[in-house]
């Protein structure tokens, strides 16, 4: 049986040998690496300042935590993402206030933004959802409008361009995961990407406790100075290693990925069962990250017998996102959402099936999933 999973990180002799040589050395934290890992980043991003954190989590928490937001406050989150994106909003003490996904693409519906901006709206928030760029143009635009900071949860669109400019940029920060079935690893990490110099600087201290001055920054050893709050939320220098040989490889794995997706797109086209998502267009260039199908309503009962014959048959599937973040029960109960709310992230959580189109896997692959995928659902409604 073929072995199709949804996600394997690829992790070759230059990446094992970069981690020896920090081993071998006896700089595991405040070395060159996270610097350089840093350049190369906003190079390959075109991204003027690129700072390194521990998760896409604490870059998505210490953008709140420069922009001060707190009890009172409000920052627009899509329904339709993972719950880090909400729950960073929440650890500051301001109200994440849910935008529903528009059918079309799965990202945040624009056309609904501007009804969820009050006085107290202080930022907004926005997934390029499954890999697909928002039309950030026109996002800016409503953004502008109403003076907001806008943060990009880039975690699933790192090579992902909208009119050729990298995603992450057109907002005031851009946050992005390493986690290890994302588009690059570092086992656990992130970065933070901005155009602002004085975000870089201060968010640089504070993912460092908000000291003046770190480690190889002190003239004389032990002095140095706190004038601020901040975490620990640094990358190590292993880590740091690692993300420099995959952001290399980072051209290879998004041909890879594009030519898996199309592929698999192609393949999909005509099974009646499934509705497809829009994809890349002149302007809007998706990042790959996977192929969700949304199952049409009288097969979606069946989804997890479907995903059970697509494991059985070694084909790995995921979902994204189990639940619109609002209906997820620490915000349910929360702020009180009824199951009537957020109509259109509901329906993709909970008719949608993820499939793989990573770099680990191949044209045959491709082919294979296509045909594991008609076998299931003829199997499922026999
Ligand atoms: C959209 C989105 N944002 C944030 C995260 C969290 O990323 P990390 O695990 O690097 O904190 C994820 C993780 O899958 C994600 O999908």
């Amino acid at each position: 049986m073929r072995n199709v999973p949804f996600g394997r990180p690829i992790i070759g002799a230059e990446e094992k040998a970069a981690v020896a040589e920090v081993l071998e050395g006896h700089i595991l934290v405040h070395g060159p690496r996270a610097k350089q890992f840093e350049a190369d980043f906003a190079t390959f991003t075109g991204s003027p300042y690129a700072v390194s954190v521990s998760s896409c989590t604490a870059a998505l928490h210490l953008s709140y935590f420069y922009l001060g937001t707190g009890p009172g406050d409000e920052v627009i989150v899509p329904a339709q993402t993972h719950n880090a994106t909400a729950h960073a909003v929440e650890l500051t003490g301001a109200k994440p206030v849910f935008v529903d996904a528009e059918l079309r693409t799965g990202n945040m519906d624009l056309d609904q933004l501007e009804a969820a901006i009050t006085p107290n709206t202080k930022a907004i928030s926005l997934v390029h959802y499954l890999g697909l760029p928002v039309d950030m143009p026109k996002l800016m635009t409503i953004a502008n409008k109403h003076n907001l900071f806008v943060v990009e949860d880039c975690a699933l669109a790192i090579g992902g361009y909208v009119d050729g400019k990298h995603v992450g940029l057109f907002g005031d920060v851009g946050a992005y995961s390493f986690y290890p079935v994302k588009h690059m690893t570092t086992a656990e990490g992130g970065m933070l990407t901005t155009k602002h110099e004085d975000i870089a600087t201060k968010i640089t201290r504070q993912r460092a406790f908000g000291v003046d001055r770190h480690v190889g920054e002190r003239k004389v050893p032990g002095v140095y100075d706190v004038n601020m709050l901040g975490f620990n939320y640094r990358l190590n220098e292993i880590a740091s290693a690692i993300g420099i040989e995959q952001v290399k490889r980072m051209p290879g794995f998004l041909t890879a990925r594009k030519a898996n997706y199309e592929a698999l797109q192609a393949g999909l086209q005509d099974i009646a069962e499934i509705d497809l998502f829009e994809s890349s267009t002149d302007r809007i260039q998706s990042s790959y990250y996977c192929l969700s199908v949304v199952l049409k309503d009288d097969i979606a009962p069946l989804r997890f017998e479907i995903v059970n014959y697509l494991k059985a048959h070694g084909v790995g599937t995921s979902v994204y996102y189990p639940k619109a973040v609002p209906k997820l029960t620490y915000y349910r109960e929360k702020y009180g959402y009824q199951e009537s709310d957020y109509p259109n992230a509901t329906r993709i959580s909970e008719q949608s099936i993820a499939l793989p189109v990573g770099p680990h896997l191949d044209q045959d692959d491709m082919a294979y999933i296509v045909a594991t995928l008609k076998d299931a659902l003829i199997e499922v409604t026999k």
